[in-house]
């Protein structure tokens, strides 16, 4: 399904770009992210145009899709890579996971031991060299002395003499202050656990050989073995960027790197930050994956505002305006309606409503509370079970996932939402055969809900099926005319088949029809879609940054235009801007997986400004990358 063709960006001395364009590196980022899809994904997903090959993915929390940000030229992550079922990725990465450490203990060993050739010649009796002899000796005489003394040093280094070996390179160093004598030394260290003088010869080493990559690797071995992970991280990213990404285990140890760096970070910044609800974009699209339910009964006629169903029916209200401003507002008064107390029969839909915002505010433990309340007040209330497996899902817990949808169909089998819902469940994990009968299966139910449609059309068109899909849009479009929804999704279909033209006539439909529809609280994706026809059909940087802008006024926390933004900004090789962007999507971050995977774009984007720093000439150099 890899159809879009990537228009290739001209070759430009930026760091971060050549980095980016790197085959191995970002692909590898790219699968990591969606290796985290399953954990991300919250249902209410519509989905996903996943494109062709170079693209950047980053998980579109909002809905779970794995979204497009931009497309790289020549990374090679095509969207079969992206595909396989969730539990044989995970098995991958946990299996690349080990194999990486064992690697890399392997390669810190085998490096440590890179044997210097034995040397055959008989031993010569070297002179006692110490800091007062070595003032007796000629120039000419210390450099002769300096090869003798490290050949000495690389003999007991292999036989595993490693103080000796300490001690013949220290004299070789008296001798001549060589960049190689030190990081000899510092490999004895190495096979000794002395960190620390690991840390202090390669400085030594690399401050008289900036591109030394050896010493560079095995620095960067001892920071990560004491923890001081960020400075494991430049050094191994400055260690690819000196080596053209050639070195496997250095990247590979990039990313491990940028996944400790980024959880540590994140979960910091997670700590003590007050909770706090995603963008409406997020909230609307969540909500309105259920159907619409009517009001409970009596609830309307509730008017005592020192009870707890005025403001239960005052939240039900808010939510209406679609704003971020009522979202707020409708969060607060399902909370005062618990607190003051709701009639009996309202009190599992409170629950339930309570529970909705605290999950949508990415407080996992206490939704589930609240839903699993709901649920033993009224366990033939399916929302809730429906809820609940949400929550499972975003913990990575599919089979509880499972196990609720089970229940729901229990009780109420001819639910067009569980099916929808369980269709989800099977889209993100890759069964697309279970999903497209789910989807169908809820049609059949229920023909007005808009959201089957177009979730089936998407899934036909993962099948593989493209003229069934266009099919199923065309119906759509013609049935649904006025939901800017449906063109939005079909635009991403055609985007998908690089149908640049007719992309962004669906998109500028949908534009119109959400401005129509919800002049308050318009959902901004249509505008970022279009941002990225504009820019993969005629890299209008500026263009489809005004657009992304634009969503930004009307949606301010929308993270996804956020990370476009940064995405478009780093294509353009302004790294620092871009920095700035993906440190504000990391701000925006509801979940641990979330910030995780925003602070993994803004690591990797400060530490490549810092290899910059420390190695201006670089910046220069045209790095040849392979190109899959
Ligand atoms: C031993 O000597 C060789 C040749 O001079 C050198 O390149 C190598 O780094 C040394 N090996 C070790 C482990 O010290
Ligand atoms: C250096 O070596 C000479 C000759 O072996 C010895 O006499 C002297 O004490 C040593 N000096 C130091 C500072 O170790
Ligand atoms: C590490 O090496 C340094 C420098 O030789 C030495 O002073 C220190 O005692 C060593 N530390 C350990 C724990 O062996």
């Amino acid at each position: 399904m890899s159809t879009a063709s990537i228009p290739s960006t001209p070759a430009t001395p930026s760091l971060v770009v050549d980095a980016a364009a790197s085959s191995s590196l970002w692909s590898r980022l790219s699968s990591w992210i969606a290796d985290n899809k399953a954990v991300t994904y919250t249902v209410g997903a519509v989905v996903i145009v996943v494109t062709g090959a170079g693209a950047i993915y980053y998980i579109n929390s909002q809905k779970g899709d794995l979204r497009r940000l931009g497309d790289l030229p020549g990374s090679e992550t095509s969207s079969e890579k992206q595909d396989g079922s969730i539990r044989k990725k995970k098995k991958k990465r946990t299996k690349a996971g080990k194999k990486d450490e064992a690697t890399s203990g392997q390669a810190a060993a085998a490096e440590a031991s890179a044997p210097p050739t034995p040397t055959a010649e008989p031993e010569l009796e070297l002179p006692d060299v110490n800091e007062s002899t070595i003032e007796t000796f000629t120039a000419e005489e210390r450099k002769m002395l300096a090869g003798k003394l490290k050949d000495a040093g690389n003999k007991s280094y292999n036989s595993k003499e490693y103080n000796d070996a300490i001690a013949l390179y220290t004299k070789a160093i008296l001798c001549k202050p060589d960049p190689i004598f030190y990081s000899n030394r510092a490999a004895c260290y190495n096979a000794q656990g002395n960190w620390s003088a690991v840390i202090e010869d390669t400085t030594a080493a690399i401050a008289l050989n900036p591109a030394y990559v050896k010493a560079i690797n095995r620095r960067a071995h001892a920071y990560e073995q004491t923890e001081e992970y960020s400075k494991a991280l430049l050094d191994y990213t400055a260690s690819c960027i000196l080596e053209s990404f050639k070195n496997d285990n250095a990247a590979l140890s990039v990313e491990r790197l940028l996944k400790i760096v980024a959880e540590t970070k994140g979960r910091k910044m997670l700590e003590g930050r007050p909770k706090r609800l995603p963008s409406p974009t997020f909230v609307t699209n969540y909500l309105q994956s259920f159907r619409e339910k009517p009001v409970p009964e009596g609830l309307e006629d509730a008017t005592d505002e020192s009870s707890g169903d005025y403001y239960l029916n005052k939240g039900l209200r808010d939510i209406q305006l679609k704003t971020a401003q009522s979202y707020e507002e409708a969060s607060q008064s399902f909370e005062k309606a618990l607190e003051l107390g709701v009639s009996d029969k309202y009190l599992a839909f409170a629950h339930n409503m309570r529970g909705t915002f605290k999950y949508l505010k990415g407080d996992g433990a206490e939704a589930l509370e609240d839903i699993t309340s709901s649920i033993d007040i009224d366990p033939t209330m399916t929302q809730s079970y429906i809820k609940r497996a949400s929550i499972s899902l975003e913990n990575g817990d599919k089979e509880a996932a499972e196990e609720d949808f089970a229940r729901a169909v229990t009780f109420s089998p001819d639910d067009p939402d569980i099916y929808y819902h369980r269709a989800q469940l099977h889209f993100i994990s890759f069964e697309y055969t279970e999903a497209a009968r789910d989807y169908q299966k809820s049609i059949d139910l229920d023909r007005d809900f808009i959201y089957s449609h177009i979730q089936l059309g998407v899934t036909q068109y993962k099948q593989g099926s493209i003229a069934s899909s266009m099919a199923t849009f065309r119906r759509c479009v013609k049935n649904f005319e006025s939901s800017p929804d449906v063109f939005n999704y079909y635009g991403e279909l055609l985007l998908d088949q690089t149908k640049f033209e007719e992309a962004i006539e669906k998109f500028d439909r949908a534009i119109d029809l959400e401005k129509k529809e919800k002049p308050m609280g318009m959902n901004v994706l249509p505008l970022i879609n279009k941002a990225l026809a504009v820019f993969q059909w005629k890299q209008n940087y500026e263009e489809a940054e005004r657009l992304c802008q634009k969503a930004l006024i009307l949606d301010p926390d929308c993270d996804i235009a956020i990370a476009t933004i940064a995405q478009l900004l780093l294509q353009q090789g302004k790294v620092e801007e871009a920095l700035t962007y993906f440190e504000r999507a990391a701000d925006l971050s509801r979940t641990e997986p979330e910030i995780v995977n925003a602070l993994s774009y803004a690591e990797a984007t400060r530490t490549q400004l810092q290899v910059q720093e420390l190695y201006p000439h670089l910046a220069n150099r045209p790095m040849a990358m392979p190109r899959a």
